[in-house]
């Protein structure tokens, strides 16, 4: 009987992804301030870091509901250039969680899932270095969902460490100022090569972007919600796309309906 109930439940899952993705208009690129986790604990009087690893399981549960509802991107902002700042048990707790996750991503396998990373990898541990550059290489050739996750990531630090490089390439006579286009950049970030954020999603119920892809959500939608991060899953992520689906995407241009009036 409860066998019976378990299959139901999960082919109705299955269903509601399936049918309400019919309507859904579904971004190319959607980003993901994962923020809750401490209150999340805080509020079952746990520690912090109990509030993290609970918060891993929801990426994953946000990962292959991603991958069902066909999205291509998915960035995840893990750990940003301000968290150095919190205590150092937690400090510890979220790289040493980091480095778990990096085992269990390699499953990813089946479902042709391409793992990156974007931010600053020079301040982490070389072990965990060494770990993330496997994982890259074992999924580059994956052709589904590209899931990049931000680590020692700061939108400011970002383009600082692009600017530099530009500076290097200027001084050593590569390129000269009129060389340098959006585009040019663009592709000195760390996510070149990645489409612009489509959807900016926070959870937790602040609304801010917490210097989070500061270039590359320059035109995303975004959409801010009250759920604490490990509370977040696939109704949520489907609320959040529907909403998506609502927004009238101008770019500058007039919309077509007013255009015509
Ligand atoms: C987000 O949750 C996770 C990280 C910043 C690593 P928080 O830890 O910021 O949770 P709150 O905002 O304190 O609840
Ligand atoms: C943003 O959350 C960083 C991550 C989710 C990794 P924070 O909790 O650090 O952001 P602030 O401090 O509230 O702006
Ligand atoms: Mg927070």
């Amino acid at each position: 009987m409860m066998r019976l109930f378990v299959i139901i439940q999960i082919q109705k899952d299955v269903n509601d992804v399936a049918g309400s993705s019919a309507e859904l208009k579904i971004p190319t690129h959607i980003a993901f301030v994962m923020d809750g986790n401490g209150r999340w604990a805080k509020k079952r009087f746990m520690p912090r870091n109990y509030g993290h690893s609970e918060g891993a399981r929801s990426l994953k549960t946000v990962i292959r509901s991603l991958a069902e509802l066909g999205v291509k991107y998915a960035t995840f902002y893990a750990f940003s250039t301000e968290n150095w700042n919190r205590p150092q048990e937690e400090v510890d707790g979220l790289m040493q969680l980091f480095d778990e996750q990096l085992d269990s991503l390699k499953e990813y396998e089946k479902e042709n899932i391409r793992l990156l990373f974007i931010g600053d990898r020079t301040r982490l541990a070389p072990g965990l270095i060494e770990k993330m550059a496997e994982c890259e290489s074992k999924s580059a050739d994956r052709t589904g969902l590209t899931v990049i996750i931000a680590v020692n990531y700061g939108g400011q630090d970002e383009i600082v460490r692009a600017v530099r490089k530009v500076a290097e390439l200027a001084g050593e006579g590569y390129i000269k100022p009129q060389d340098i286009s959006g585009k040019f950049f663009e592709s000195l970030l760390d996510t070149n090569g990645i489409p612009p954020v489509d959807l900016m999603v926070r959870t937790g119920g602040e609304k801010r972007l917490s210097n989070f892809l500061i270039w590359q959500n320059a035109y995303a939608e975004f959409y801010f919600c009250d759920t604490l991060w490990p509370d977040f899953g696939k109704k949520e992520l489907i609320k959040a796309i529907e909403d998506y689906t609502s927004r009238d995407r101008r770019f500058g241009k007039v919309s077509v309906s007013k255009a015509d009036a």
